[in-house]
């Protein structure tokens, strides 16, 4: 693992945006994509990249709330759409369709695109347990595309972009760790306080599906990114 040490999310967010441009100008064609709050300000900074170009590549993601329809204003889909697609428009762009009831061939679906469309360069964010995607602790290294239950720390983290958490979805589809670790290269962001203690796990802590970021330890081009605050908790 390579570990950088910004002193803020937007100098470390300008790194990230630097790792992509390198990866297509090498050729890269295929980039796994996250939502949430930390990656906005690297979407920001390659919507106004006149040098980036995603017109000739592919965007697949991580994961997507079960029960929300493309148009809901907090699924994923319309997330990307807002911070990335509609000003910088990729080939083809998928995600998980989380109006899809029919779970087993959601899945089937989604795990036949990232077998054609194998992973250069997968973003990661990571979740204040460690979850990465909705790899939720407990989930195993070998899953693939599921449907997966929302941890609850997870609904209560992320009822701040709802009305009110009896509206935060309480399931997910999410890509597997399987597929997470099949990706090329990796580049995890990690931003504030509230992420110090899976930052310091992820790097240091034992390798346990209790805490589903330290898989990455066993993956050999990972970049993490992360600022003073959420590096405040490492222990070495
Ligand atoms: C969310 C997403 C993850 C994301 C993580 C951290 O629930 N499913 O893909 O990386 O949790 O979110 P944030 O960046 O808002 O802190």
């Amino acid at each position: 693992m390579k570990v950088e040490i910004f002193k803020t999310s937007s100098e470390a967010s300008k790194k990230a945006l630097e790792l992509f441009k390198l990866a297509l100008s090498e050729g890269d064609k295929v980039f796994g994509l996250a939502t949430g709050s930390t990656p906005e300000e690297l979407y920001a900074l390659m919507s106004e990249s006149a040098d980036i170009d995603f017109s000739e590549a592919t965007s697949i993601n991580l994961d997507e709330y079960y029960g929300l329809d493309q148009s809901h204003p907090q699924s994923y889909h319309a997330y990307m759409k807002h911070h990335l697609f509609n000003q910088k428009p990729f080939k083809a762009s998928y995600l998980p369709d989380g109006s899809n009831e029919d779970a087993e061939a959601e899945v089937k679906r989604y795990d036949e695109l990232l077998k054609e469309n194998p992973i250069d360069l997968q973003l990661l964010g990571l979740g204040s347990n460690g979850h990465i995607g909705f790899n939720e602790p407990g989930s195993s290294f070998d899953s693939t595309t599921r449907l997966v239950a929302l941890a609850d720390s997870t609904i209560q983290a992320n009822k701040r972009f709802f009305d009110s958490e009896e509206d935060v979805p309480k399931q997910a589809y999410s890509m597997g760790m399987q597929s997470i670790m099949a990706a090329d290269k990796i580049i995890l962001m990690a931003f504030g306080e509230g992420k110090a203690w899976a930052v310091n796990e992820m790097i240091n802590g034992e390798i346990s599906p209790d805490v589903p970021a330290t898989i990455l330890q066993n993956h050999d081009n990972v970049t993490i990114l992360i600022d003073e605050a959420a590096a405040s908790k490492l222990n070495n």
